[in-house]
């Protein structure tokens, strides 16, 4: 048994709905820490696509309870679409548990994210417009609206009343919007709030006491770490931390609850948005590799910015997040390309690094430096173990292992549950991994 945190060791999108999705089966609890409907899972289970924004991929288990955490901000019109499409599709989300202290997407959010995104004009963020930012500004700033007051009508109006007047200014005279009827929205949001109350709970008490009754419980993580906002390419990131540290916060629990980290990488790298990215391949490769992978965005449909592995992010994220091991997603991807590149450090100004510089300026005039692997050419889909793999792909997985100094622990090859390698259960498995890198010893 064991309490373990999934996280994206690149720039979100690595295919972590699919790997908490596989997890979950094992897990008594799936906590969400962070982020809000700038998330989005895709799960295929049996032939039935989910998109999930909000809530945890366990749900699609009858016997996960599933619990966004205190660290989301929460968009009650679009988690209860979330719900009512769960149970249109017949998944019960009788076991959905909503926290009490995660703060509350209100309309100013995200008409302030679209017009401030509009008005950075050639230099945005590329954000989901969602409202992330100003939802988590608004909490930073103690001026917030959380669950707790969603749940009472007068505590929600007397915050409306404080809030929006000047909300309403930044809306006329900032963004030249029309302003917003605090009746309006307390009526829109006293409705939300009936729709929600019987999911709403004290989330960190929750979670201790399963803590206490030794079960096993995921903490997931939405985006990346490079979108994390202390630690990823600033400020071309989210607002919230998405790092393994985050979860602590983010679920209300001590680090002596965990027991382990998984990171999860493609086999290569994507990101949405603006910001640097030192291994983007432009051109005919680069648009292969998206429309192989179907790298459109779940929540905004936009097209991902595709390159190969970046090995000096790869080593970033395992420092940064205490990584255990590793799940490598949509290496069936690579698989009918003749050679493939890696990039194991950056050369700027004529140096060679090994590791990420701190500064976004810096990293966009990075150079990667890529040791070039061969191909194998032929499909992997229906690989079920590490010996079915081709030889190529078995030594392109245990050189990434060995540049990043960690174990592979799952390989995915295709969308579908059973699409899967999993070389070690994280969850029920020894506290080791079996897929190491060549020079490195194997278990
Ligand atoms: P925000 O989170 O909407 O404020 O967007 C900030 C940055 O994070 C933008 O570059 C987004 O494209 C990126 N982002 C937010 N959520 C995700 C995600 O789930 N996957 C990938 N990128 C994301």
């Amino acid at each position: 048994m064991a309490n373990v945190i999934v996280i994206g060791a690149q720039w979100g999108d690595e295919g972590k709905g699919k790997i908490t999705d596989l997890l979950s089966k094992s897990a008594d609890v799936v906590v969400r820490y962070q982020g809000g409907v700038n998330a989005g899972h895709t799960v295929v289970v049996q032939g039935q696509t989910f998109k999930l924004h909000l809530i945890p991929s366990g749900i699609l288990y009858p016997d996960t309870e599933c619990i966004i955490g205190s660290g989301t901000v929460i968009d009650p019109r679009l988690l209860i679409q979330e719900i009512d499409q769960l149970e249109s599709l017949g998944v019960s989300t009788s076991n959905l548990m909503v926290s009490e202290t995660a703060h509350v997407t209100m309309p100013y959010h995200c008409l302030i994210d679209q017009a401030a995104e509009e008005k950075r004009g050639e230099h945005p963020i590329g954000t989901t417009r969602r409202g992330i930012g100003p939802t988590y500004a608004d909490k930073s700033e103690r001026t917030g609206i959380r669950v707790v007051d969603l749940m009472n009508g007068h505590d929600l109006w007397d915050h409306l009343c404080r809030t929006i007047s000047a909300k309403n200014q930044i809306l006329e005279k900032l963004y030249d919007l029309p302003p917003l009827d605090p009746t309006a929205v307390l009526e829109e949001y006293l409705g939300y709030a009936e729709r929600l109350r019987p999911h709403v709970v004290d989330s960190s008490l929750k979670i201790y006491e399963a803590v206490r009754r030794k079960r096993n419980i995921l903490f997931e993580g939405a985006q990346g770490t490079l979108l994390d906002l202390d630690h990823g390419t600033y400020p071309y990131v989210t607002s919230s931390n998405p790092v393994s540290g985050g979860a602590c916060v983010g679920a209300g629990i001590g680090p002596t609850v965990i027991d382990r980290v998984i990171g999860v990488a493609k086999a290569y790298t994507t990101r949405v948005g603006e910001g640097p990215f030192p291994t983007e391949i432009q051109g005919p490769l680069g648009e292969f590799l998206c429309q192989q992978g179907a790298e459109f965005g779940t929540t905004t449909g936009r097209q991902r910015r595709c390159g190969w592995f970046d090995g000096v992010i790869g080593r970033y994220a395992v420092r940064i997040n205490g990584l255990d091991c590793l799940a490598v997603t949509k290496l069936d991807v690579l698989d009918q390309l003749a050679q493939i590149q890696v990039c194991v450090a950056y050369e700027i100004e004529g140096k060679t690094h090994q590791d990420l510089p701190t500064n976004s300026a810096v990293l966009s005039r990075c150079q990667p430096v890529y040791k070039t692997l061969p191909g194998w050419q032929c499909s992997t889909a229906d690989c079920r173990q590490l010996s079915d793999l081709p030889p190529q792909a078995l030594n392109y997985l245990k050189f990434l292992a060995e540049l990043m100094e960690v174990p592979i622990a799952i390989v995915s090859l295709g969308p579908s549950r059973d699409q899967t390698i999993i070389v070690e259960d994280p969850i029920h498995g020894p506290k080791r991994a079996l897929l190491h890198g060549n020079g490195l010893p194997t278990a």
